[in-house]
């Protein structure tokens, strides 16, 4: 993959996505939009689908005007905005919509927006037609990284999120980072909670994601990011084994976010102080030193995100885990770093903790 010194032009990076049969392209940079026409190629119409707060951004405008202007769009459908999206009603009024403009099994779905939006598009264009082909056009930092990649599509339900879906992979992701400049700042540093997870699943990442201080990241590192989410993904199609790696700082990352009521913390917070927790679980199992468990924070804590949760919080935050449903038979399994060498790790997946050692961890990562 071609990286850019800080001083070149922007360049639209290009990488090849490849997931069991499917293989598909990923456009990062200005020009990421540029594939549309040739995709469009073949398609009867295009519907394009997206939610008010984005179709008002100039990201939104931008690629409202590419479909345009590669194919004939018979239906701009807004869905609600975030999770309110992400419903099987929403679904049959976007399926409606889209039968009534005349869309039909040729069509092309081109979805607009963040992790909510990609994730209902997608799946309203595996189930539209019994499946229809579609773009991810996403519009956050979440999204570039993580959500539209891997082609896990799905809605939720009342009582629980993505309990409804499919995995349709899209046609190609097309990622202009020019959207980040209107995404709110706390949405930007949720995006960072899965870009430091990168970095500590991938140590040659850390220095740029250190380097970053406040600022989001640009084509070079977004598209780092991907390679290594698509990387996992190709080894582990159907995620049997090391697609688990994805999960690290998500088993209590998702205890955070529960306990939070999925509102005091956002996905990417919860996730840094997962991530935390995973480091300070490791060196109470003796896989990891000290050094580890502070670099780890220290790249944390440099993207703005906690590592630190009040206590009652992080009590609630570990009883709700075990509800987590990668639990198994044998109990709780961790994504957890392994010592190699001096001063690097590994990740490893499926690793056993003994009831001691997480509740040590618990009360580290507890603050006042
Ligand atoms: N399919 C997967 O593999 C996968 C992986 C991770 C997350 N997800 C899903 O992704 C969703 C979260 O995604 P998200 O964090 O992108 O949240 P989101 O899609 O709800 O977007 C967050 C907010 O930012 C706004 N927004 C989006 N782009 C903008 C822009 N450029 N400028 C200004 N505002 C903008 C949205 O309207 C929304 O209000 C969840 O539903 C989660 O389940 C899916
Ligand atoms: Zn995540």
């Amino acid at each position: 993959m071609a990286t850019k010194t800080r001083t070149a032009a922007p360049a639209t990076l290009t990488l090849q996505a490849r997931q069991g049969q499917h293989r598909y392209e990923v456009r990062v940079g200005p020009e990421a939009l540029a594939p549309l026409a040739a995709l469009a190629k073949g398609h009867d119409a295009l519907a394009v689908v997206t939610c008010l707060p984005v179709s008002r951004t100039p990201a939104g405008r931008r690629a409202l005007a590419a479909a345009r202007q590669a194919g004939r769009v018979a239906r701009v459908h807004v869905l609600p905005d975030g999770e309110a999206g992400k419903t099987l009603a929403e679904l049959e009024k976007a399926a409606s919509r889209l039968l009534e403009a005349g869309l039909t099994r040729r069509s092309l779905v081109v979805a607009v927006g963040g992790g909510a939006v990609t994730d209902a598009a997608g799946f309203l264009a595996a189930t539209f037609m019994r499946g229809v082909a579609w773009v991810a056009v996403p519009t956050t930092l979440l999204s570039m990284v993580d959500a539209a990649l891997g082609g896990k599509t799905a809605v939720n339900l009342p009582v629980a999120k993505n309990a409804v879906g499919a995995f349709h992979p899209p046609r190609a992701v097309l990622a202009d980072p020019r959207a980040l400049r209107s995404l709110p700042e706390r949405e930007v540093r949720s995006g960072m909670g899965e870009v430091v997870k990168y970095a500590l699943l991938e140590p040659g990442l850390m220095a740029r994601v250190a380097a970053l201080r406040d600022g989001a990241p640009d084509a070079a590192l977004i598209a780092q990011c991907m390679a290594e989410k698509l990387r996992v993904v190709e080894q582990d199609p159907s995620e049997q084994g090391a697609r688990k790696l994805l999960n690290l700082g998500h088993t209590f990352g998702h205890g955070v976010e529960a306990a939070g009521k999925f509102e005091r913390y956002t996905h990417g917070e919860a996730v840094a102080v997962g991530l935390a927790f995973a480091f300070r679980l490791a060196a109470q199992l003796g896989r990891v030193g000290p050094l580890a468990v502070a670099e780890a924070e220290a790249a944390i804590t440099g993207a703005g995100l906690p590592v630190r949760v009040p206590r009652a919080l992080a009590r609630r935050a570990a009883a709700l885990m075990v509800h987590d449903k990668k639990r198994t038979a044998s109990g709780l399994r961790w994504v957890l770093p392994v010592q190699r060498g001096g001063s690097g790790w590994t990740v490893e997946w499926d690793v056993a903790a003994a009831d001691g050692a997480v509740a040590a961890a618990v009360a580290e990562i507890s603050g006042r």
